[in-house]
């Protein structure tokens, strides 16, 4: 069965590990090819490999889909025009873009240094604005394209995160802003909304933090990356034509509205 994302190009952001690396697999078993971006740094922000990325390329290559790596930081206003520019010489279009690239620099906010409070607000929010800035031009040129962000429940705000949950309240505000202005040239802007997805991020938790947030879980676990990429590969599918300015939680019931 064609899958259906088939001829369509997609550049997935952290896509070296975590919920990232399942969305490039996801948008690439529907068929798309995939720039798979990912600085490879820790999950602080510090340093920087190759490996993830290629790893997750060579995944999807094994697989018989298409994907290309690419190491921008997306903090980096010109490497992700770079970025935009690579999805085009390589495979000719660009018809998703997945901002999902993040970093956590958890301190209490009479703790939190300004590189803390920097970096984080840097690398989530105008990290989602240097993609989206590049890639538009080409969606409002083609009449097409489907932007999916990454907010996240702590958005509503979690103490020792008030630079996360800055960021990540920005980028939902900047999706709706946006789903507004490229609306009229059939472009979609949405949001998913992870919880408590089992990745490095969250491995770092401390025991009493992980169960204290297990138990506000009503489906009782921690989520898949799997299950975030499902809601991206939606967003990014033809079925999903009609939805902009929204936001997907996927999250267990954790937050509901
Ligand atoms: N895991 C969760 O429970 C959870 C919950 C809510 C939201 N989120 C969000 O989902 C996204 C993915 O989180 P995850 O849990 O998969 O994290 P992760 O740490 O497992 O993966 C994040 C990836 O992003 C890459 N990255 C970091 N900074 C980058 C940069 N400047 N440029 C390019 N790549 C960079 C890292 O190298 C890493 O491979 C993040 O935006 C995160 O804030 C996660």
């Amino acid at each position: 069965m064609a899958g259906r994302l088939e001829g369509k190009v997609a550049i997935v952001t952290g896509a070296g590990r975590g919920i990232g690396r399942g969305e490039a697999l996801a948008l690439s078993e529907e068929g798309a090819a995939v720039v798979v971006n990912d600085l490879g740094g820790s999950t602080g922000g510090e340093g920087a490999d190759q490996t993830p990325a290629e790893e997750v390329v060579n995944e999807i290559k094994k697989n018989g889909g298409k994907a290309v790596a690419n190491y921008a930081d997306v903090s980096n206003y010109d490497a992700c025009e770079a970025m935009v520019k690579q999805a085009l010489d390589e495979f000719g279009r660009l018809d998703i873009l997945v901002n999902n690239a993040g970093i956590l620099r958890d301190r209490m906010v009479f703790n939190m240094s300004e590189a803390e409070w920097d970096i984080v607000v840097a690398v989530h929010m105008k990290g989602t604005f240097n993609t989206i800035k590049h890639a538009s031009i080409v969606f409002r040129q083609q009449r097409s394209g489907r932007i999916i962000n990454t907010g996240s429940s702590s958005g509503l705000g979690n103490a020792g995160q008030a630079n996360y949950a800055a960021a990540k309240a920005g980028v939902s505000g900047m999706s709706r802003a946006l789903a507004r202005e490229l609306g009229s040239r059939s472009i979609t802007v949405n949001c998913v909304a992870p919880g408590f997805i089992d990745t490095d991020m969250t491995k770092a938790l401390p025991d009493a933090q992980r169960d204290a947030l297990l138990g506000q879980i009503p489906l009782g676990r921690l989520g898949q990356a799997d299950e975030v990429a499902a809601a991206v590969a939606f967003l990014a599918s033809p079925r999903a034509a009609y939805i902009t300015g929204t936001t997907i939680h996927v999250n267990g019931g954790m937050y509901m509205s």
